[in-house]
């Protein structure tokens, strides 16, 4: 297919959904992509938060060939190594608990939402979520989601969520009433700009619901996997959840939705409950498998943690040469650098100069690199992003 083609084939057959940048890409390795010309990027927002080990890592490449080449499918009335392999090596870094496998972020986090209905026996189905959180685009994901712009024209939404403001416990007291069975964040908001959690909030969270039989769901889909310099962001926070819901990285590329639920809870289900036809069958297991065996054999936490140091310091040098910088955040390599200008154009000069990065809540520029970045790619992104800075 010439470009063109491409191009008319998208605006013909493929519904409007998508914001698109006008490049067409080919192929992939590490923290490198290549267009359809040939033409380098360097990618500092690996496949929007699934790029963990960069792309086409040389592992999940040969788990997912060997496991194709032997069994592609086989439906959950059965068992298979690789589903009963993972959901161990899950669990051993996350707390006692089962897992649920699905094929999404949004199918993770509308498990947890219905596994916490069930949990509440009917008397106590109420969820408390976060103004500016983002959990998916399914119906209960979206009302548990605090942004309206995503809620527009959808309504109306499954009822029994409340949305309140991020980092207030008075405000998620106050949202209480006797039906509530569960909250729900990100420690890291994501889509919502970049938002840390307040340690203390968090402890206050947890203590909350403990006093008041609620359950704490984090939502780690884009913080998991490493993201933070931990397997999970909750392990910061000396803190250990009821739920979590982990999808994107840990697929290495490969669609995945996992919901990680305390025994307690996951042992209120019974069979014929919940249930996905695709979910953790063997090649996604495979993949994700090879996924968590890269991140302990090649260290990458510490790798997080240095080229974290690394790049705040770099980042937050800019900012005190630069009026347009107006905060530097985040956590590990999960980066949000705040503009007092839009985004959208300073993401576009980036990739003209072969820089792809994320804009999100209209003037925060998102970094999100592969978690085995080097020194000499920071380098070169930061230099980019201060030229185009400067510049605009
Ligand atoms: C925190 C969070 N939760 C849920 C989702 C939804 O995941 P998916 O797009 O895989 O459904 C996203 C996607 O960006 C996310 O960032």
């Amino acid at each position: 297919m010439k470009l063109e083609e491409v191009f008319s084939s998208y605006k013909d057959y493929i519904m409007p959904t998508y914001t698109k940048t006008p490049v067409v890409f080919v192929k992939g390795k590490g923290s490198r992509l290549w267009d359809i010309h040939n033409r380098a990027y360097l990618d500092f927002f690996p496949g929007w938060g699934v790029g963990n080990l960069g792309h086409c890592h040389p592992k999940v490449m040969q788990a997912v060939r060997d496991q194709v080449s032997k069994l592609i499918f086989i439906p959950n009335n059965y068992y298979h190594l690789p589903q009963a392999k993972l959901a161990r090596e899950i669990v051993y870094r996350a707390f006692p608990a089962k897992v649920f496998f699905c094929n999404s972020g949004a199918e993770a986090n509308e498990a947890a939402i219905k596994f916490s209905r069930k949990f509440g026996k009917g008397a106590r189905h109420e969820i408390i979520s976060f103004e500016n959180s983002f959990h998916g685009r399914t119906l209960a994901a979206l009302a548990a989601t605090g942004q309206k712009k995503y809620q527009e024209g959808f309504q109306p939404l499954p009822e029994g969520f409340k949305t309140v403001k991020f980092n207030d416990i008075e405000a998620v007291k106050k949202a209480l009433t006797d039906k509530s069975i569960a909250i729900m964040l990100e420690l890291i908001q994501g889509e919502g700009g970049i938002n840390v959690a307040d340690k203390e909030f968090v402890t206050a969270l947890r203590r909350l619901c403990d006093e008041k039989g609620l359950l704490l769901i984090v939502d780690e889909v884009q913080t998991g996997v490493a993201r933070t310099g931990k397997y999970f962001a909750y392990q910061h926070y000396g803190i250990t959840p009821d739920i979590i819901t982990l999808a994107k990285a840990i697929g290495g590329g490969l669609p995945i939705g996992v919901m990680v639920a305390r025994k307690e809870i996951a042992d209120t289900l019974g069979p014929g409950m919940h249930a996905s036809t695709f979910g953790g069958g063997p090649v996604i297991c495979r993949a994700a498998l090879a996924v968590l065996k890269a991140i302990q054999k090649e260290k990458i936490p510490a790798n997080v943690e240095k080229m974290s140091g690394y790049i705040f310091l770099k980042l937050n040098a800019l900012k005190n040469k630069l009026p347009v910088i107006k905060e530097v955040r985040g956590l590990g390599l999960m980066i949000g650098v705040e503009l007092s200008i839009a985004g959208s154009p300073i993401v576009e000069k980036c990739l003209q100069r072969g820089l792809l990065i994320n804009c999100t809540h209209d003037n925060v520029l998102r970094l999100m690199p592969a978690l085995n970045i080097t020194k000499k790619e920071i380098d070169k992104a930061v230099d980019i992003l201060a030229d185009v800075l400067e510049s605009s």
